[in-house]
């Protein structure tokens, strides 16, 4: 398989539709197995639709990965969402990074994550935190390579329903 060319950079108004169709997409395939169909149907409006992206565009951090001309992967950091054990507010949190499954093990991943962890209000952070289900043994093994560690694990919860265990990994900068 030839690997493809792509190109890295902030997501746009135009982008929306397509980042949440890719980003629906993603979500089904990663928590597909463990939510019924009315949470998953509730986690996509709140956290992957249209609306949602067109909401925080400009206040928080979207970048895409491009690959001829169609979005391949993205991620979103920033402020930390919760606060970890020991985390400071100076720290910061990767919130998400998805890769579309037909683009996966190219290196589009490791290059949103850098191209995160070299943006600058994140590089002044000591810590960098993220939170991925205990599962997800490619995701964890990936963070891993890039210098996250496990330091805590916790569960997810939604309206007081068990979901999954997830670890809490860090990178200290
Ligand atoms: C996890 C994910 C982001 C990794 O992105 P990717 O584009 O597939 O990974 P890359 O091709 O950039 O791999 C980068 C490095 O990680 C390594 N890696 C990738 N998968 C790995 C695995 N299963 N085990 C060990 N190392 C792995 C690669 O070998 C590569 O190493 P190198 O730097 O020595 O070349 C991607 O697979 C993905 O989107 N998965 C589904 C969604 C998801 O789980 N997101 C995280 C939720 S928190």
């Amino acid at each position: 398989m030839a690997i493809k060319k792509f190109i890295i950079r902030d997501a746009k108004r135009s982008d929306l539709k397509e980042l949440s169709r890719l980003a629906k997409e993603t979500c089904i395939e990663a928590f597909g197995q463990v939510l019924t169909n009315t949470q998953l149907e509730e986690q996509i409006a709140q956290t992957r639709s249209e609306d949602y992206f067109n909401a925080i565009l400009g206040k928080e951090n979207i970048m895409l990965a491009l690959s001829e001309n169609q979005i391949v992967g993205y991620v979103q950091f920033g402020s930390l969402r919760s606060s970890f054990k020991n985390s400071t507010k100076n720290d910061r949190e990767l919130w998400r990074l998805y890769i579309d499954s037909d683009n996966q093990g190219q290196g589009i991943g490791k290059a949103l994550l850098e191209t995160a962890l070299n943006n600058p209000d994140m590089k002044k952070a000591k810590n960098i935190y993220l939170d991925v289900w205990d599962q997800n043994k490619r995701a964890i093994n990936f963070y891993k390579k890039q210098g996250f560690k496990v330091v805590d694990k916790n569960k997810w919860y939604i309206d007081g329903e068990y979901i999954l265990n997830y670890l809490i990994m860090k990178r200290e900068q």
